[in-house]
């Protein structure tokens, strides 16, 4: 379905402009002090410089949903769904507690719907060993089962307590920056292409 008022090409065409994609940055970690702080910071400084998103943080400890689902949406909750429905792509970075993801970030995820919908999601993760590559494995099936779109690139930062230094950059600052780089264009590709289909014709599936 389209609006009246456009063409579908000229409609398509508007939806496949590449400035300002809305990425909305998704923290795992609810801690004080976290190092959640450091690798978001570090991920900014990569996103400006790609620069065709614009950045919209979900920063559980601001969020201020409340602890229990609530059957009916309170202000928090519509407020960030509200931002989510206008997001063009999602980026999840999230540390590794117990071989899965935070509370927090589920708490965030659930509290949301439809808003995941035909969505493309991409992960920094951090830990010990593993880097969070098991929160992040587990994380894409739940994005999965929201219809979203987790893309095939992840950066996991393994020994991630040791992995900064002074200036809050990597110490393989090049490699991780090719990583990063390339899993924001796979981001940035389905971005464009979900969000032309989004314009085109509603995504079937129940929204709640
Ligand atoms: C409760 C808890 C469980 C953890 N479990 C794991 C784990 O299973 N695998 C791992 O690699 N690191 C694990 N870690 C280490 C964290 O990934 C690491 O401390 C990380 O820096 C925490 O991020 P934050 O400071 O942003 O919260 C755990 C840390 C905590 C606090």
């Amino acid at each position: 379905m389209t609006t009246s008022a456009m063409p579908a090409s000229a409609l398509e065409s508007a939806a496949f402009q590449p400035a300002t994609l809305r990425l909305a940055v998704l923290l795992g970690s609810n801690r004080a002090p976290r190092l959640c702080d450091t690798v978001a910071a570090w991920a900014g400084t990569e996103i400006a410089r790609h620069g065709d998103f614009e950045v919209d943080l979900f920063d559980p400890r601001a969020l201020d949903l409340p602890q229990a689902l609530p059957r009916v949406p309170d202000a928090a909750t519509r407020a960030m769904r509200d931002r989510l429905d206008h997001a063009d792509a999602v980026l999840v970075i999230t540390p590794e507690y117990n071989h899965g993801y935070p509370a927090p970030l589920k708490q965030i995820v659930d509290a949301a719907h439809g808003e995941w919908q035909a969505k493309p999601v991409a992960f920094v993760s951090y830990g010990g060993h593993s880097g969070g590559l098991r929160a992040v494995e587990q994380l894409r099936q739940v994005f999965s089962a929201l219809h979203a779109v987790p893309v095939h690139d992840s950066l996991m930062l393994t020994g991630a307590a040791q992995r900064f230094d002074a200036h809050g950059r990597p110490h393989d600052d090049d490699a991780c920056r090719r990583a990063l780089q390339a899993m924001l264009a796979q981001l940035r590709w389905w971005a464009l292409a979900l969000r032309a289909a989004r314009a085109r014709e509603p995504y079937p599936a129940h929204r709640v």
